[in-house]
């Protein structure tokens, strides 16, 4: 650092001097051709008024009037004298400061008599420096002599040295100066942060740095540099922390899956293949928000589940854009890589008319199959209009599926729900060589009710192209055998939970999707909870003790008007938590272009007024209902301050509010209340179950709830903490794609396409 700053000063003294010098050099030379200039115009109008003087008197009747002219003149400024001579150059007059310092022929110039012209010239004399100006005198137009004139032109170097001295002291000052403000500058803008941030990189280094950006030193002009250290800094920590992870695994003997076991299981599993996946709701869906674009996470268990996955092994998500400014963030091959801030896979937008997705996601997947597959008792709409966008929709999708994966041998496809009932079957005959596995994220009814749909052959022939179909839950896995053996002419292994129809075998199995629980502990909240509720509860003008909270998409599935009846017989048959206990749902809206939602969002917020009217009083009152979308971090504060969750669904494939809400509460407190009817209560069998349509025993639930002993409530949440860390979605993931990858394809045909496609003939 010193023989930077020694580097700094000397280029730059040198580069000073240099400049300083140089342009001194051109002032001086000026002002030298200014002051000989001026003594040349003074000499030459001397000159003129003396011809005019002299002239008259050169018949060389007398030189006595002669000697008096010049007399007059010897003493103006710098003049030395003046004389007159005669064509031979001898003196007729001259003035006596002339006479005595010179000899005087010594100055005339014979050609200008010669050449009848005046001459100027500078000479220099035993040391001493002076201006010479001669005359040519005339009589009767001949010449008859010259005048001279002798001007002193000392000073003129003498002020050309005393510039020089002064141009000397300014340098100097000038140099000193630079060298004082470089040295404070090096010192205080680029010294300090280096050292400063030196300092920072050895505590990183030596492991102490722990909150990396409230740490993070303000290194000032090397700002650019900063941010590149901090990205540097960050996965250093989550390398070290990996590394420990494992490291404390290893040592624990545990089996607990990780972002990083997830991502080295998949590599090794895909070998020199590739993943694809498949959803129609898209991981980024890039938004305009007045005049500029937003990249914007929807709120999805599904994007929650994939993105890891997709992370991990720089993989392909396709998907239906559906942002309002997606069409101008893609390429020419409608691609993007994503995540926006640290690009990781590829995102392939599907675009889809208005006409397509009112039908088929709308009519056929919302208002068809997805009442059919839950039991809520809203009747399923089947409109053939609608059946055919989703044959439609289905096979867009495929064609970009395929176009993706061409040049890949053996790719590997995870399809998403049941947006894509017809989609295995549509890729596996164009791509017999691929692993197509779909995930069907909602319940599977039994067959009778499945029987209902009329397209039910053609939804089951088109998941039957599937290598592996996965449910979330066993059961639903048994319906779906059941309901292939019912409707189709198959083979069905009990044995192996498998079907073998046409020559290819589709394996069913359940795979529990969950939630990732985070490694990193998370930093002290800065209010304890009793503060942060009553910070929340304010925010809606609300005060209370007790605090409960449910967090659903506004759909007729959850059950939220059954909790909310649970909670009027609550306060009625226990009026001592009226004015202490309020419930918070946060509702997120979804799907309101369907009158069904429409009309149940309307039902939510009639049956929360009528209950809050009923009850409330003062700052008090029993429901607070937030219809709108909350971020991930909003909704922690909600799950870390309730004292109660309410998960009532009537009936769901999973539910992940259940395991986001265990995994939120690191203090291991928080009751949870599930309904049976949930995937979820197939694992969390320590929270408080209920049947929601039992309104009276849920209300009892909660009581409960709030009431149970502090003892009791942490080691259920241990209990609950448990299962979701080690069931915990990367373990979702491997398990999938680990079964995926393991399929063997069907021989002879699969071998022949494989080569086909690796040769790039398909
Ligand atoms: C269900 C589906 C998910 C979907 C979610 C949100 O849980 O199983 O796949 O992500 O609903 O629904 P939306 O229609 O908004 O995508």
């Amino acid at each position: 650092m010193r023989l930077l700053s020694v580097r700094l000063i000397v280029s730059l003294i040198l580069g000073v001097t240099l400049v300083s010098l140089f342009s001194t050099y051109y002032e001086v030379r000026r002002e030298k051709q200014g002051l000989r200039n001026d003594l040349e115009r003074r000499a030459e109008v001397l000159g003129e008024s003396l011809v005019g003087n002299v002239e008259p008197y050169l018949d060389g009747k007398s030189l006595k009037p002669l000697q008096k002219i010049v007399g007059r003149f010897s003493n103006r400024e710098h003049l030395v004298g003046v004389a007159i001579l005669d064509t031979k150059l001898e003196p007729i007059a001259q003035s006596s400061g002339l006479a005595q310092q010179l000899k005087i022929q010594s100055l005339a110039v014979p050609e200008a008599i010669a050449d009848n012209e005046k001459k100027s010239h500078f000479i220099r004399r035993d040391g001493r420096s002076q201006h010479i100006y001669i005359l040519p005198l005339h009589r009767n137009d001949e010449v008859v002599g010259e005048l001279v004139i002798v001007h002193d032109a000392n000073y003129i170097d003498a002020q050309t040295a005393h510039l020089w001295r002064e141009t000397f002291l300014r340098v100097l000052i000038l140099v000193v100066l630079i060298a004082f403000v470089t040295l404070v500058i090096v010192r205080w803008s680029i010294a300090g942060p280096i050292a400063r941030a030196a300092q920072w990189m050895k505590s990183l280094r030596t492991g102490r740095a722990g909150a990396l950006r409230a740490i993070m030193p303000d290194l000032d002009l090397l700002r650019p540099l900063a941010r590149e250290m901090e990205t540097l800094a960050e996965s250093l920590t989550a390398a070290r922390s990996a590394a420990e992870k494992e490291a404390q695994l290893r040592d624990a003997g545990e089996s607990l899956w990780t972002p990083e076991r997830l991502s080295v299981h998949v590599r090794s599993k895909l070998g020199n293949s590739r993943l694809f996946v498949v959803s129609n709701r898209e991981p980024y869906s890039h938004i305009r928000r007045g005049t500029s674009v937003q990249a914007v996470v929807p709120a999805s268990g599904l994007v929650t589940a994939l993105e890891p996955v997709l992370r991990a092994c720089d993989g392909t998500w396709v998907a239906h854009g559906s942002g309002d400014a997606d069409l101008e963030t893609v390429d020419a091959h409608d691609c993007l890589r994503v995540p926006p801030q640290e690009p990781k896979y590829t995102l392939r937008r599907v675009w889809l008319t208005k006409e397509e997705e009112e039908g088929y996601y709308y009519g056929f997947s919302n208002e068809g199959l997805w009442p059919l597959c839950h039991i809520a008792h809203t009747r399923p709409m089947f409109r053939i209009t609608d059946w055919e966008h989703y044959c439609g929709a289905n096979a867009k999708f495929a064609k970009a599926i395929l176009q993706e994966m061409e040049g890949t041998a053996e790719p590997v496809l995870l399809v998403q729900d049941y947006h894509f009932a017809l989609l295995p079957r549509l890729v596996k005959k164009a791509r017999p060589d691929a692993r197509v596995a779909i995930f069907w994220h909602i319940p599977w009814p039994n067959p009778e009710t499945f029987g209902i749909c009329p397209w039910q052959r053609e939804l089951l022939e088109g998941l039957l192209g599937a290598d592996l179909i996965g449910f979330h839950i066993q059961s639903h896995c048994t319906s779906f055998l059941q309901t292939v053996d019912r409707t189709l002419e198959s083979r069905i292994d009990w044995e192996h939970f498998a079907v073998n129809r046409e020559n290819h075998r589709t394996a069913v199995k359940p795979f529990p999707i969950s939630v990732g629980v985070s490694s990193t502990p998370r930093p002290q909240p800065d209010l304890n909870v009793y503060q942060e509720r009553a910070a929340l509860l304010q925010e809606s003008g609300v005060e209370a003790l007790f605090l409960g909270v449910g967090v659903d998409r506004v759909d007729y599935t959850k059950g939220i008007l059954e909790r909310f009846l649970a909670i009027e017989r609550m306060l009625e048959k226990y009026p001592a938590y009226q004015k202490k206990f309020t419930f918070v749902q946060i509702g997120a809206p979804s799907r309101t272009h369907i009158k069904r939602y429409h009309d149940f969002l309307a039902d939510v917020q009639a049956e929360s007024e009528r209950i809050n009217w009923r009850f409330q009083t003062g700052k008090w009152k029993p429901i607070v209902f937030l219809n709108r979308q909350h971020s991930h971090v909003e909704i922690e504060h909600y799950y870390r301050a309730a004292d109660v969750c309410l998960v009532t669904s009537l009936h769901d494939g999973m539910n992940l509010v259940a395991k986001e809400f265990v995994a939120a509460r690191n203090d291991e407190q928080g009751v949870l209340i599930l309904s049976r009817f949930t995937g979820a209560a197939r694992e969390l069998r320590d929270a408080v179950l209920v049947n929601p349509y039992d309104i009276d025993r849920t209300a009892e639930a909660i009581r409960y709830a709030l009431e149970m002993e502090p003892e009791e409530r942490t080691s259920r949440m241990q209990r609950l903490r448990k299962v979701v860390r080690d069931q915990n979605i990367y373990r979702w993931a491997g398990n999938l794609i680990g079964d995926l990858c393991e399929v063997r394809l069907e021989a002879p045909r699969n071998a022949q396409a494989a080569n086909r496609v690796a040769a790039g003939t398909s």
